[in-house]
């Protein structure tokens, strides 16, 4: 059984559905109270939306969108595919790694830096620049990111742990169905390269789901909502669980 019961579905989000007046002002809320310093994560299989659903969230917020793919080409100057085939897969996931690091190293930090400011009682912030800004990003507050993870990120337990502490995890599921439609004639994908493409979904999925499921605190299912909704539906579940969570200054 891949989705669980704990998911939620276009069902219990039923006043989405035919009432966009009453969706933007619950977004003009939960952007008003955008308090959290917590980045969010989206996680899921290649093809669940996490990089254009995560663009309109980031949006909703007001937050600053990141890409780990995105800055993995930019850094290292080359496709995913290039980086496989010189490189080789772990040489990709120790750099997916040291983004998350780097991530929790920066929040801690910044944290830090606000707090001594706070004591010397200088007026301004002073909230320091993050290195995630070598991948040409203007924000400076990394609790303030909306990321948009690879879909074999979550594998590793460190990364999982990592998000977990550091941020809010949403998990976005697709029906292989769904999967293998947005899927189909994709070439930048290298795990999904050559034989039968609803196969090799349905095999990774089988093996990567309960990783999913552990690394997040959030699930949606996308299928029957389109970016917007889902993406708001996202907004008010980060506002039902950062109320759960303990803040991580
Ligand atoms: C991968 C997913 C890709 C990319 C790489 C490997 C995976 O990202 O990181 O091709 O192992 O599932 P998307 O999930 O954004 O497609």
């Amino acid at each position: 059984m891949i989705y669980d019961a704990g998911t939620v579905t276009p069902t219990d989000e039923a006043t989405d559905k035919g009432s966009s007046t009453r969706m933007d002002s619950s977004a003009d809320v939960i952007r008003s109270q955008n308090t959290w310093n917590r980045p969010v994560f989206l996680i899921g299989f290649m093809g669940s939306g996490k990089t254009t659903v995560g663009r309109t969230l980031a949006r909703i917020l007001d937050r600053t969108f990141l890409d780990t793919d995105e800055m993995i080409v930019q850094d290292q100057q080359m496709p995913i595919t290039q980086i496989f085939e010189k490189y080789g897969e772990p040489y990709f996931r120790d750099l997916e790694t040291g983004l998350l690091r780097k991530l929790e190293k920066d929040l801690q930090e910044t944290g830090r830096q606000e707090t001594t400011i706070r004591e010397t009682g200088r007026e301004e912030t002073g909230r320091q620049e993050p290195d995630l800004q070598e991948a040409g990003r203007q924000e400076t507050d990394p609790s303030g990111y909306v990321i948009s993870v690879g879909g074999g990120l979550p594998l590793r337990e460190e990364n999982r742990v990592i998000m977990k502490r550091i941020g809010i995890v949403i998990y976005l599921k697709a029906s292989p169905d769904t999967l293998v439609e947005r899927l189909k004639g994709d070439t930048s994908r290298p795990l999904l390269q050559g034989g039968n493409m609803r196969e090799k979904i349905l095999s990774l999925m089988e093996k990567r789901d309960s990783f999913y499921t552990q690394a997040a605190q959030i699930q949606l299912f996308t299928d029957e909502m389109s970016v917007r909704e889902t993406a708001r539906c996202a907004a008010r579940q980060i506002k039902i669980t950062v109320e759960k969570i303990p803040q991580i200054r």
